[in-house]
């Protein structure tokens, strides 16, 4: 074994956190059977004890040391998605811990495809629980450096593998209901998961697992943040500027900066190119030191639906700043 993965295992086993990277962002990992390890997770994240984690496992074979029951439609998306960026919500096995379920009756569990995960995964052998490596609320990390500028000395080792290819978190979908249905959108489309399925899904309902990450305020850099058309920017940003307040823009088109005080970003065109950078983006235009990000809506397509998601996320509750 790698001697950095080897020091891993060996850390987990000891009931430390350790933070790996994942094709979708970081995770802040800890023994998924350990209860004292799970409640380190808690605290590092600063995240309330009734939401629930992720756990991940090396292979689909591990499923059922987990979940009590697979519905069919699990199988097939974990045929179709495993190892990759899908996490599934199914009914979870008697022994697993209530901080890993949050007292709910479901499990959330994963298949990760990034070399490093994998490696530590079969290092370790068991189950890994593992939120997103960033404090509560806040923005995902992509880059170990985003790890350790999150959480500092709250984790005890920090695994490096670059930047991560997805750069959102995982598409969820509960099966442990009647009907499939889509809790948080990922790079995995809604359309994608209905073809595998051979069925249309169904809407999260109010028996639906609750899933906190899903709550209106999450993913959000600390400067007030506002999604709003392409002109709207243009014209508030100089506005804002001019009356000396220095403002950040995530812009789409690859324009020049409008003015001085303006801290400028174009963003990826694409929707995989737009994810990937974005939480880099965010956490750039966050440090700028202005009093305002203005992101440019994307377009309301099905392929943005998870940009869309995060972007809403970060801008809830931020008021448009007044440029009059
Ligand atoms: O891409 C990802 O999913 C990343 C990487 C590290 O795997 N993980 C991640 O974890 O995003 P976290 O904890 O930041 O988000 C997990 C979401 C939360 O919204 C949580 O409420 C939901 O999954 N969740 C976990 N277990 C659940 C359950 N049993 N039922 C419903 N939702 C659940
Ligand atoms: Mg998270």
């Amino acid at each position: 074994m790698n001697p950095e993965i080897t020091r891993a295992v060996e850390v987990l086993r000891a009931g430390g956190l350790v933070a790996f990277p994942t094709e979708t962002v970081y995770g802040l990992g800890a023994d998924a059977a350990n209860p004292e390890a799970l409640k380190k997770v808690y605290t590092a994240k600063g995240r309330p004890r009734n939401h629930p984690l992720i756990v991940h496992i090396a292979s689909a074979a591990q499923v059922a040391d987990w979940a009590s029951d697979v519905p069919a439609a699990a199988l097939r998306l974990a045929q179709c998605f495993w190892p990759g960026p899908l996490t599934l919500i199914l009914p979870r096995a008697s022994q697993v811990s209530e901080l890993v379920t949050g007292g709910q009756d479901t499990v959330a569990l994963r298949v990760p495809s990034h070399r490093v995960a994998q490696a530590l995964l079969r290092g370790f052998g068991g189950g890994i629980a593992a939120p997103s490596a960033n404090r509560y609320g806040r923005v995902s990390a992509t880059t170990a450096a985003h790890v350790r500028a999150e959480l500092g000395a709250a984790v005890d080792y920090v695994l490096d593998g670059g930047a991560c290819d997805v750069g959102i978190e995982s598409t969820i979908v509960d099966v442990s209901g009647a009907r499939p249905a889509l809790l948080r959108p990922g790079s995995i489309t809604a359309a994608q998961l209905e073809q595998a399925l051979g069925a249309a899904l169904g809407a999260a309902s109010a028996s639906s697992p609750r899933t906190p990450g899903t709550l209106a305020k999450h993913y959000a850099p600390q400067t007030p943040l506002m999604l709003m058309e392409a002109d709207l920017v243009v014209e508030l940003a100089a506005s804002l500027s001019r009356q000396g307040q220095p403002v950040a823009v995530l812009a789409r088109a690859a324009r020049q900066p409008i003015q001085q005080g303006v801290k400028w970003i174009s963003a990826p065109q694409d929707p995989a190119g737009y994810a990937h950078d974005l939480y880099t983006n965010l956490r750039a235009l966050d440090q700028a030191g202005c009093s305002a990000i203005l992101v440019e809506v994307p377009p309301l397509e099905p392929a943005w639906a998870a940009v869309h998601d995060r972007l809403t996320r970060a801008a809830a509750g931020s008021a448009t700043p007044d440029a009059t």
